[in-house]
């Protein structure tokens, strides 16, 4: 009885959007523009009819429709339809004026809805726009103002880091990640698998780096800086299969996402020496998984360069890129500890043969080893910047998480970067400056900070090498995040400033604006979601 009466109370309920304010959108459009005359009147009588090759995308957002609203639309191939439809979204491919990478044109008319791009890409962030023109609830119908809205993106690497490593996190939620990603115009899920502290995908060439590697026996309790040291004794870790990893790959493909897998050489390979400490420099050593953080220059965590880890690296990173489609495969190279390299004799003679004068030109041997198996498969290399510190081969695509004077040194000698500087982009950083906020890394990006970094520093516009720079990226490292709950609380509100950050032209961003965007479109999806998020964001600015 009770459910009819909801039934019955659901069957009045429509949405009217105003006229004539302009929908709040994130990221803010490049060009919008309300339409004078009636607008378009959405219920169930309406359908989507798409480009035949779309029927994947047209399914998705059938879905994303009816979870939002309780609608659920039909779908129809365009060309398997016999008679025109009175009331549809029209999702039209058009590579012909829609010519900007990620491009869409959308389009709200009185009788029909076009949604308008050249491939999958700009087909989704347009779905992302018209999804947040719908109300978060079950109605029966929606007006929705007449409206254009021309659309493209300012950079086109567009990413949103996440470490599996420190903490694993459940399919379920990589999945949700991925929609989070989808939702802000973000192009690239930058998946980091391994690290010292554990091994995160299924590998059959080396099988101990899952049953021995991808296994700690303790973890770190409270911050790395507490002394004396604790430890909570527990066993843990565990990876994704090649089952669960396939089926996230296609939950991306689906949404226009590249996943980019990182596998971290040669130093934060920890977790790869337990498992065989014949690639390390003291073949002789059991090693364990490492229990705490921040290894740099305190406990070996290198390869040696030696025969069997160079076979290991053509081996493994094969692998990988079998289990991946994508272009760019990640080799780390960040932080690499040359003190162990110094103190063992066969590293030493090993340089001494190749002509090798320092170990910085050791880890460029490494990087330029796996870069070169990397192009046999037909694949790229992106690293951290310190892979540029010595004679590297420019095609190596370089994620600067240093400052604007690492970022210049690598332009200059001819690298393209992906700009993710550990402020204001490393969302492992506090958001606030109360001390009894949620444990974090030393260091504060607030909010403000995030929206208001532009990834082209002027510098690089005076020395005419704006160019170099395709985008941007925010890193989520997770030590101090064991669930998801606290990523969430980590990255929400600041993702959606790196959205308009990397999206929206520089001139048209303004923060107030952004954030009553905020409010008003957003903040209410996070709640829809059931996603956490720090809600303090307008008590704690760049001044504080
Ligand atoms: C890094 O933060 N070590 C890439």
């Amino acid at each position: 009885m009770i459910r009819m009466l909801l039934a019955l109370m659901v069957v009045c309920i429509s949405f009217i959007a105003s006229a004539q304010s302009k929908p709040a959108i994130v990221p803010e459009p490049v060009q919008m523009e309300m339409l004078p005359g009636k607008g378009f009147q959405l219920t169930v009588a309406t359908s989507i009819v798409t480009d035949s090759s779309w029927m994947v995308q047209a399914n998705y957002f059938q879905q994303e429709i009816a979870r939002q609203t309780g609608l659920t639309l039909p779908v129809w191939a365009a060309n398997d339809m016999k008679t025109p439809k009175k009331s549809a979204i029209y999702l039209v491919k058009d590579s012909v004026s829609l010519n900007r990478p990620e491009m869409y044109l959308l389009q709200v008319y009185q009788g029909a809805v076009k949604l308008s791009a050249a491939g999958v890409r700009g087909l989704v962030n347009g779905m992302q726009s018209f999804l947040q023109l719908l109300p978060l609830r079950v109605v029966t119908s929606i007006e929705l103002p007449a409206l254009s809205m021309l659309d493209y993106p300012r950079f086109t690497y567009r990413g949103m880091h996440l470490d599996v490593v420190r903490h694993i996190f459940p399919v379920d939620y990589i999945k949700k990640y991925i929609d989070y990603l989808t939702f802000h115009k973000l192009n690239t899920f930058h998946w980091h698998l391994t690290d010292d502290q554990g091994w995160r995908w299924e590998v059959n060439s080396y099988p101990k780096l899952n049953s021995i590697g991808s296994w700690r026996d303790s973890t770190l309790i409270g911050h790395f800086k507490d002394q004396p040291a604790r430890y909570d004794g527990k066993r843990y870790g565990g990876f994704y299969t090649k089952a669960e990893i396939r089926e996230i790959l296609e939950y991306a493909a689906v949404r226009g996402i590249t996943v980019i897998p990182e596998l971290d050489i040669p130093g934060h390979s920890r977790a790869t020496i337990a498992a065989y400490p014949e690639f390390s420099t003291r073949p002789d050593t059991t090693w364990n998984v490492a229990t705490t953080w921040g290894m740099y220059n305190r406990q070996n965590n290198v390869l040696a360069p030696n025969a069997a880890s160079f076979s290991f690296l053509r081996t493994v990173f094969q692998e990988l890129t079998e289990l991946f489609p994508s272009t760019y495969i990640h080799l780390g190279g960040d932080e690499c500890s040359k003190l162990w390299w110094k103190q063992d004799p066969a590293t030493q003679v090993f340089m001494k043969e190749k002509g090798l004068k320092d170990e910085t030109a050791l880890q460029t041997y490494f990087i330029e080893q796996v870069a070169g198996y990397l192009k046999e498969s037909g694949r790229k290399a992106i690293g951290w910047h310190e892979i540029a510190e010595g004679e590297l081969d420019t095609a190596t695509l370089i994620m600067n998480w240093g400052n604007e004077k690492q970022a210049l040194a690598a332009a200059r000698k001819g690298f393209s970067l992906v700009m993710s500087p550990g402020k204001p982009f490393y969302f492992d950083h506090y958001q606030s400056k109360d001390p009894k906020d949620s444990l974090a890394i030393h260091g504060y990006n607030p909010l403000e900070a995030v929206y208001k970094y532009d990834p082209v520093p002027a510098a690089f516009s005076k020395e005419g090498l704006a160019h170099k720079i395709i985008g941007g990226q925010a890193n989520v490292w997770t030590e101090y995040m064991e669930y998801s709950t606290k990523v969430d609380y980590m990255i929400f509100p600041r993702m959606s400033a790196v959205s308009e950050a990397l999206w929206t032209p520089a001139g048209r961003k303004n923060y107030p604006d952004f954030l009553n965007r905020l409010e008003k479109t957003i903040i209410p999806r996070y709640q829809f979601w059931n996603s956490s998020w720090f809600p303090h964001y307008r008590q704690w600015g760049m001044r504080d």
